[in-house]
């Protein structure tokens, strides 16, 4: 098995295989390179010219949408593309250790290919496994917890030129791990139960698809992805307006390190998924709908591809849903391509439509103009799964669980340093404490919770809640334990988001750079009090100057750990004096002996 370039016959083969699939439209650009990239490995400019004629748009433009997504590759990554997911909880299982390890069985450096083409290795942002690390893609399959004895498995697997569809199935095996269940995960809703409820509150209060708003607007569901926005608020601002037809889009990106709960409800409650958008669709009468899948759960389309088909032989999607004229609703998936700051809204509506995610000006908001400027609800896969159940059981149900200010339960993912890692579904305002000692994390002394751009805890703050009015969390819970050191932990953060950072606005691209950096001069024992302060400043500028949310929270993991872990900083640093940027002193004294003012006494008056 070899990968050089593919001959024009196989070039043709893949383009037109997905032109059948997504069709000559513009907006299906990216879907059309990602799926034309799969038998041939890489996207040759043959490929790219071919695609840019067919979809009649410029080359320049196919170019830059390859160029912006890290899966889409130019060149070939060789016959087998390893990518080790690199999280910090990858880090902490070994991922460095294993990688090194197959660095040398392979004869392969880390972000090179394999002189004969065979192989590749890299690093990628956290693929989502973090329960079961470290974990790498083989293109583009997950092979999770690779220790010693898994790498020399796939090293063998690798030299020996077997295809991937014969490797042992177990190799490819994604554990759920769901932990503790509670009234989301234990639900036995059966498909099409929502969207029933919700035709009979509608008829029985005849205000129609209002009560479907109204029940979710008075369950004060606030959106499971992170920034908890009241759901039914966006639903109703979507139905308000006049333009039609109207977007539902689930946001199936999952890319915040140490979040994977999406995965088990992908998985295991796709239906659920896809009933709570069907709710949704109907309450604000929309007609198209999209899943956003990430790139790194494209294992997982099939299965979800299998589940639509049902839905739609059983009358619960395309024309006339559940019989009813007029309710017709349909969804589409698009996969990811490996870019952190597409799970953003804006930038996943403009990933959607062809395009290089790269996050909108607001106002107007999607609600307003989304997808092709069309009216749009972006909500994250566990709020729709929570919409549904609220349109079957009601408003008062959902509202018996969690704080009066947080309704409702919520699915942590738990990894780290405990012993059972995994998904756990929690009324909301349960003790940060009451996770730790579920999860059997005896010695931790931080948690960090919402992942990289969410909020680190210490010790003493491990009495404090999740909920929207203390501790927020999309769903990541990282434990660290005695044995880590806060500072390598906050500097792989830093990391990430410089990689991540999409390059659009100046203070993120620079500011992002500018704290790896530091954080990197620092570690090397360069670093000093100065850069402490301007690691603060920097941050601030960061949330305060960015254009979304990703440089906004960029700072944030640094401000954390400076604050409740600054020893972790001090002792690195190389004095407490400052390290100026620039030797002023340096670069004067070649002049000052040249014109005899090199008497150190000179400057005090003594010449
Ligand atoms: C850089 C960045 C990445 C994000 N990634 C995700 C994601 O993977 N999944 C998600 O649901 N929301 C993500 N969000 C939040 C979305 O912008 C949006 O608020 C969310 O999808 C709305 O859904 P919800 O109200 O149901 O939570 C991200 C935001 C930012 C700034
Ligand atoms: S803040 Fe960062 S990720 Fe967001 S638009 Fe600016 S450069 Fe891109």
């Amino acid at each position: 098995m070899n990968r050089a370039t593919p001959d024009a016959t196989l070039i043709d083969a893949a383009v037109q295989d997905a032109l059948r699939t997504w069709g000559h439209e513009p907006t299906r650009l990216l879907q059309v390179l990602r799926q034309a990239q799969e038998p041939l490995g890489f996207l040759p400019p043959a490929a790219l010219e071919r695609i840019a004629a067919e979809l009649r748009v410029p080359i320049a433009r196919v170019r830059g949408v390859m160029a912006f997504y890290s899966f889409l590759y130019p060149e070939s990554p060789g016959a087998y593309r390893v990518l080790f997911s690199d999280n910090v909880t990858d880090r902490m299982r070994g991922s460095k250790e294993r990688m090194r390890e197959m660095s040398q069985r392979l004869w392969v450096e880390a972000g090179k290919v394999s002189e004969d083409g065979l192989v590749s290795l890299d690093r990628t942002s956290c693929t989502g496994m973090c329960d079961q690390a470290p974990a790498l893609l083989v293109n583009g399959r997950p092979v999770t917890n690779v220790d010693a004895v898994r790498a020399s498995q796939v090293c063998d697997l690798i030299l020996s030129r077997t295809p991937l569809d014969a490797w042992p199935a177990e190799l490819f095996i994604v554990e759920d791990h769901v932990r503790r269940r509670d009234v989301l995960l234990d639900d036995p809703m059966r498909p099409g139960d929502a969207i029933r409820a919700a035709f009979a509150r509608g008829d029985a209060s005849g205000t129609g698809p209002q009560a479907t708003l109204d029940e979710v607007k008075n369950a004060r569901l606030l959106g499971r992805g992170g920034a908890g926005f009241t759901t039914g608020i966006k639903w109703e601002s979507c139905s308000r307006q006049a333009v039609t037809p109207r977007v539902v889009v689930c946001n199936a990106d999952e890319g915040e390190p140490g979040t994977f709960k999406d995965r088990l409800l992908l998985n295991q409650y796709a239906d659920r998924v896809f009933e709570g958008m069907t709710v949704a669709a109907y309450g604000i009468g929309a007609s198209l709908g999209f899943v956003y899948l990430r790139g790194e759960y494209r294992y997982l389309l099939d299965a979800l591809h299998a589940t639509l088909d049902r839905r739609r032989r059983e009358g619960l999607l395309g024309g006339a849903i559940g019989g009813r004229e007029g309710f017709d609703f349909d969804i589409e998936i698009h996969v990811g391509a490996g870019s952190y700051v597409c799970g953003e809204a804006s930038a996943q509506v403009e990933s959607l439509e062809g395009k290089r995610g790269i996050p909108r000006n607001r106002p107007p908001r999607l609600a307003e103009k989304g997808y092709l400027g069309l009216p749009t609800i972006v909500n994250n896969v566990e709020s729709y799964c929570s919409a549904a159940q609220i349109v079957l059981h009601g408003a008062d149900w959902f509202r018996a669980r969690g704080t009066s200010r947080s309704s409702g339960t919520k699915l942590l993912s738990v990894s780290g340093d405990c012993e059972r890692p995994g998904i756990y579904e929690y009324p909301l305002g349960v003790t940060v404490q009451q996770v730790l000692d579920d999860s059997g994390a005896r010695d931790a002394i931080a948690v960090q919770a919402g992942g990289p751009s969410g909020k680190c805890i210490g010790q003493d703050e491990f009495a404090r809640r999740i909920a929207f009015e203390d501790i927020e969390t999309g769903g990541a819970f990282i434990v660290f334990d005695g044995s880590r050191d806060m500072f390598e932990i906050a500097r792989h953060f830093a990391h990430f988001f410089a990689h991540e950072s999409c390059g659009f606005c100046t203070p993120c691209r620079v500011g992002t750079s500018l704290l790896r950096n530091l954080m990197d001069k620092i570690s090397k024992g360069k670093g000093s009090q100065h850069d402490l302060n301007t690691i603060e400043e920097l941050a601030r500028l960061l949330h305060n100057a960015s254009h979304c949310g990703l440089g906004e929270s960029a700072g944030r993991p640094l401000l954390d750990t400076l604050q409740r872990f600054r020893p972790a900083y001090e002792r690195r640093l190389e004095s407490p004096a400052v390290e100026p940027a620039f030797d002023l002193d340096g670069a004067l004294d070649r002049a000052r002996r040249v014109t005899g003012r090199d008497d150190p006494g000179a400057h005090l008056g003594e010449a």
